[in-house]
């Protein structure tokens, strides 16, 4: 089974306000772009494609090595993913989209993907447990329900599909409708989407604070 990954790091990280794209931005002297990067080799991807914003191909070819490709990102990360995956190719049986953005995301999770997609899953997303008392407000703020939550998962990435169900999601999906992951994207096609189990490390950096958390985890 052959493996291509394709990393979205072609947004701007607005909410993370850097001097430069979040992807670009670095955690322990490195790029969070080539952490995601390595992560994905590391557990089993064969080759990568990593989504960038267009003004910024010389930064990414500075910071990956060789071997991946770089292919423009588009306004939003739907666009994006779009573009990654038709730059993918068709020689891969599987394809695993990954957040530049989850930079400390251990090889582990890729392999756990990888072997759920190998076993006959279409699609597989790695998830963990709500923790948190989770409520519903009104437009005051008040609250006015409480979610159950033994069966609320939060999703992270990467988010692993058999190449041809995610082409065929992606081919289906009305351009302009935007989803915020890859699972939704397929889901919306009816396809059914696995769960395996993710990892605290592969929280996203969003804003200031998870650079920091994540800074710290690393000097460790
Ligand atoms: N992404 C992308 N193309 C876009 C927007 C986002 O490839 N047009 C990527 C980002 O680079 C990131 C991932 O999708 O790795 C998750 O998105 P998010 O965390 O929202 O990153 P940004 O959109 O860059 O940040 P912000 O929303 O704060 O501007
Ligand atoms: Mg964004």
């Amino acid at each position: 089974m052959s493996a291509v990954g394709v990393v979205a790091a072609a947004g701007s990280g607005s909410r993370l306000g850097a001097d430069r794209p979040k992807a670009l931005v670095e955690l322990a002297g490195r790029p969070l772009v080539a952490w995601a990067v390595e992560t994905l080799l590391a557990g089993g991807v064969d080759e990568v494609v990593v989504t960038v914003p267009a003004a910024e191909r010389a930064g990414f070819a500075a910071a990956l090595p060789g071997r991946v490709r770089l292919v423009e990102g588009g306004a939003t990360r739907t666009a994006s993913v779009r573009a990654g995956l038709a730059a993918a190719g068709p020689g891969a049986d599987v394809v695993l989209v990954h957040d530049a953005a989850r930079p400390l995301t251990p090889p582990d999770v890729v392999a756990r993907v990888l072997a759920a997609l190998a076993a006959g899953a279409p699609a597989v997303v790695p998830v963990l447990p709500v923790v948190d008392t989770t409520v519903v407000v009104d437009d005051g703020g008040l609250v006015t329900d409480a979610v159950p939550r033994a069966r609320l998962r939060r999703v992270q990435t990467p988010q692993g599909f058999h190449r041809a169900t995610l082409v065929a999601a992606y081919a289906g999906l009305a351009e302009g409708v935007e989803l915020t992951d890859d699972a939704a994207v397929v889901r919306a096609a009816g396809v059914p989407v696995a769960t395996v189990e993710g990892d605290e490390r592969a929280a996203k950096v969003t804003v200031p604070h998870d650079l920091h958390l994540a800074g710290l985890l690393v000097a460790r």
